[in-house]
């Protein structure tokens, strides 16, 4: 309610800074209105991570994924084994760039962002990897991987085949010793414990693995890491938790209580629905904060995929498929942010800014009540705000001409900005356009042979 100028650092004169009294009658259409933050591929420094909290709440989102532990960096500062940060948090290089790259948080700076984020009413759920995603803590504790090593923290992206062994009663001992102390920083009642993209290769080999499916005639790999996920489903049930996993838990049988976060699309979060339990939607369909947000040729390099801010904004959480009853599982919807082409924590706020704000419309607004064009308006304001908060944003570029169109007849091409006082500005030779190009008042009239940049 108040001008976009309150954002700003210092002191603003000539503004009246009077706001209507009203009463708001408002409420969220769904409890989990969530955030998720990559931190193992590329670190976020404290500062940050409170910054983000900050957005997230002036978005009104309840909720932010920690996303803790990867492959190329554990992030979290575990006393019972110190290996985990002395090593585990370090890199030799990153896709070749030959320059050593590091970086963790101590508990105390933990205890720090979880009073942080209470007091902005933020519940952080954290997230500890397993079994897959494991490489730089079997770096760490190589007696915790099936060939015993040696590793090395991993300096590229993808998915990595060395993971936790399945088998050896000395894994479960560790992730319950870790779960331990993390549990005892984060007071929310979720608690996260990855599951996906966890290849079978080493198990398949691997004489305790092969023991322990036979022991437990559990038949195949994918029921050894349902036994997995269950064993460790168990503990944390038993310390109050609530288990959230990636919907590779699916696989070989869903542990009773579980959460699933439904990414590889809404398929895993229809089954758990119907199977009675609780989801999150974060489809890489419209979630996947790593995707593009425009013509990859004109963007900043990204993962790959397409993810406009109206595909964001038109996301339906409650997938047709489920009954009334079985929607009620559906918890909410999240945006997730991998940072394998976020070097720094400005290209976060590029790749975050704005689709964040179609997505808290998501959780909070139902579908009936969304409007793309309401919204564009009233998103034009926040472009002040995000320069005023100093943060880095993206202008979304005009809409009409898609990722790539071709054109065989003459044709008009109607284009639009999402920000209504944006100009368009386009030329013909192939060049890319400056303000001194045509100025876009009109549809334009393509009948030759032409490359249209925008
Ligand atoms: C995921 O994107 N691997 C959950
Ligand atoms: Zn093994």
């Amino acid at each position: 309610m108040l001008p976009s100028e309150v954002e700003k650092h210092e002191q603003v004169e000539g503004i009246s800074w009077s706001i209507p009294c009203v009463t708001i009658e408002d409420k969220p259409r769904f409890t989990w209105r969530g955030m998720h933050l990559d931190v193992g591929r590329h670190f976020a420094p404290v500062e940050f991570v409170k910054k983000y909290i900050d957005l997230l709440t002036s978005y009104k989102m309840n909720t932010f994924h920690w996303h803790l532990t990867e492959d190329q960096g554990w992030r979290i500062e575990i006393k019972k084994y110190p290996k985990l940060t002395e090593i585990g948090s370090k890199r030799r290089e990153t896709m070749g760039d030959s320059t050593p790259y590091g970086g963790f948080y101590t508990q105390e700076e933990i205890k720090e962002v979880v009073k942080y984020a209470k007091e902005r009413f933020i519940t952080i759920v954290p997230e500890i990897e397993m079994p897959g995603h494991s490489l730089a803590a079997i770096t760490a504790y190589p007696e915790l991987s099936c060939t015993g090593g040696p590793f090395e923290v991993g300096t590229t992206w993808g998915v990595f085949e060395d993971v936790y062994c399945a088998g050896n009663e000395k894994t479960f001992k560790f992730l319950k010793d870790v779960l331990k102390e993390v549990i005892g920083l984060f007071p929310g009642k979720f608690f996260h414990i990855g599951g996906d993209e966890c290849p079978k290769a080493r198990w398949k080999k691997c004489p305790k693995c092969q023991a322990r499916i036979k022991k437990n005639k559990l038949g195949n790999e994918h029921r050894l890491q349902s036994y997995f996920v269950q064993r460790i489903e168990r503990f944390l049930r038993s310390k109050g938790k609530r288990l959230v996993g990636w919907d590779e838990i699916l696989e070989g049988g869903l542990a009773p209580g579980a959460t699933v976060m439904s990414w590889r699309g809404t398929e895993g979060g229809i089954a758990a629905a119907k199977a009675n339990h609780d989801v999150i939607m974060t489809p890489t369909s419209h979630c996947y904060f790593d995707y593009y947000q425009g013509v990859p040729e004109y963007e900043p390099k990204a993962i790959g995929g397409f993810l406009p801010l109206d595909t964001v904004y038109d996301f339906e959480p409650v997938p047709k498929e489920l009954t009334s009853k079985q929607s009620k599982h559906i918890l909410g919807a999240q945006g997730n942010v991998w940072t394998e082409w976020m070097p720094n924590t400005r290209q976060v706020e590029y790749m975050v800014l704005p689709r964040l704000l179609a997505m808290s419309e998501v959780v909070w607004t139902a579908k009936s009540q969304r409007n793309y064009d309401d919204f564009i308006k009233r998103l034009e304001q926040h472009y002040d705000r995000f320069v005023y908060r100093d943060f880095n944003f993206r202008v979304p570029t005009p809409l009409g001409l898609g990722a790539k169109r071709y054109i065989f007849e003459p044709t008009e091409i109607e284009l639009r900005s999402p920000v209504t006082s944006a100009s368009i500005f386009y030329r013909f030779d192939g060049l890319d356009p400056t303000e001194e190009s045509i100025e876009y008042t009109k549809p334009i009239r393509i009948a030759d042979d032409y490359t249209l940049k925008k």
